[in-house]
């Protein structure tokens, strides 16, 4: 049973999910999927609940992809959102405006230096592209390399990073992106315990240089943690290597912290700083602005410089609306301390996943920390991509929303809205342990 939450929506009265269904797909692009067999309609959200169109209550283990970070409609939230709309909606950034400069100071304090530089743009595609020109700019070279099974975005810069065909037009794609095989803990030819892991793993960054580069290259950018490719994290010396290889070759570090940043992983507000090393240029976007459209890039003065010798505009970046979404939202983090709180929940769930692995041996990896976790399934030594999809299923039956993700599908993402409970953390174990016991 789901923990008792005191709010009672409001009776939906639009139109019904049918209708719906048919006048979407007459209007909107057809390449925007629709997750479930039957469609799931949420008409309300609620901290770490959403409310379908009949009143149903599910606990959201997804948070629109890692997106709503504090909580759905968190009051304190919306209360800044509306405020600020009752006084300016928009002053593009060639205007002075105290929140954007506020802001811009509290987030740059969370950052280890030399990283001290805030730049606001609307979505993490449009951040990374920022990135990759920094990079570029920064360096005099060409060449960006990126991780196979990573997801970077969906313009022409993020899809140029993305390496998987399935995230690409069939278009030529641009020239100077370079995908480099990556670490992975059950498909990988290395295992994470073995000895040099890290290191070996990197080699791959030293023979791409060497193979498909003049030897100089832009940037390596790099998720801490994979997630879209199925919450995928790294041997703990992965990254300091491959960035050591990167700089070596004239390039700089970036890290995509869409889904990783804002202490989601419990042990510190940026996941580098999970491996010991500092990028040059750090991109974040989703849990920033609570369901918000708003990304940041946040790179040093050295970069920076570079960046100034042209103008650099962007119309809603750094827009009194976003800022005061995004400011509300960071001050409640660092506030409530919800780094500590994703620990906790995060410490409690992995134990319990690990004993629903002991108990069901189709549960072939737990992995991620924090409120970024992923169980993998796996079935006669393959990715069990069809159990996964009717246990995705199941889980909606049973009032639990969950992510699916992974090269082959075989992975449930678990990233709720930050605010979830032990006593919500219980349900999602006794709801995994019912719908592996109906399905195995
Ligand atoms: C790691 C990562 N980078 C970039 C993006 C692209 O962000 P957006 O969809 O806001 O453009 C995503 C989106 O899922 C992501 O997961």
């Amino acid at each position: 049973m789901l923990p008792p939450f005191p709010h009672t929506p409001a009776p939906y009265t639009g139109p019904s999910k049918a209708d719906l269904l048919a006048r979407r797909k007459a209007v909107l692009n057809q390449g925007i999927f629709l997750l479930y067999k039957d469609p799931f309609m949420p008409v309300e959200g609620k901290m770490q609940y959403l409310f379908d169109e009949t009143g149903r209550r599910y606990l959201d283990c997804f948070g629109g992809i890692c997106t709503v970070s504090v909580g759905h409609c968190h009051p304190e939230v919306t209360a800044a959102l509306v405020a600020q709309a009752g006084l300016i909606q928009h002053a593009p950034t060639c205007y002075l405006h105290p929140t954007v400069v506020e802001y811009a100071e509290t987030l740059a304090s969370t950052f280890p230096d030399p990283l001290n530089r805030v730049y606001f743009v609307n979505s993490g595609s449009e951040a990374n592209d920022l990135a990759v020109l920094m990079a570029r700019l920064h360096t005099g070279n060409h060449d960006i390399l990126s991780l196979r099974n990573c997801y970077h975005g969906g313009n022409a810069v993020g899809m140029s990073l993305t390496s998987h065909h399935t995230w690409k037009f069939p278009i030529p794609t641009m020239p100077g992106f370079q995908h480099l095989k990556a670490p992975h803990p059950v498909w990988g030819p290395i295992p994470y315990d073995a000895p040099e892991a890290g290191k070996q793993y990197a080699e791959e960054v030293l023979d791409i240089i060497k193979f498909g580069t003049s030897g100089k290259v832009a940037a390596f950018i790099a998720e801490p943690m994979q997630g879209v490719g199925g919450t995928v994290p790294y041997p703990p010396d992965y990254l300091t290597h491959a960035y050591a290889h990167t700089r070596n070759a004239g390039g700089v570090c970036i890290a995509d912290e869409v889904q990783t940043g804002f202490g989601r992983t419990g042990t510190n507000f940026w996941g580098f700083q999970n491996y010991g090393v500092i990028p040059d240029i750090v991109v974040m976007a989703k849990s920033i602005g609570n369901g918000f459209p708003l990304a940041a890039v946040v790179t040093t003065d050295a970069i920076a410089e570079k960046m100034a010798s042209r103008i650099h505009f962007n119309t809603f970046g750094g827009d009194p609306l976003a800022m005061a979404q995004g400011k509300a939202t960071l001050d409640i983090m660092l506030r409530d301390n919800t780094m500590a709180h994703c620990k906790t929940i995060g410490d409690h769930l992995i134990a319990g996943l690990e004993k629903l692995q002991a108990e069901f041996p189709i549960i072939g990896s737990v992995r991620g920390s924090g409120l970024i976790l992923g169980v993998e399934f796996v079935l006669d030594g393959q990715p069990a991509s069809a159990f996964t999809t009717a246990f995705f299923e199941r889980c909606k039956d049973h009032q639990l929303i969950v992510g699916k993700g992974g090269l082959h599908g075989s992975v449930i993402r678990i990233k709720p809205p930050m605010c979830m409970t032990l006593a919500d953390a219980n349900f999602l174990l006794a709801v995994f342990d019912t719908v592996l016991s109906e399905l195995t």
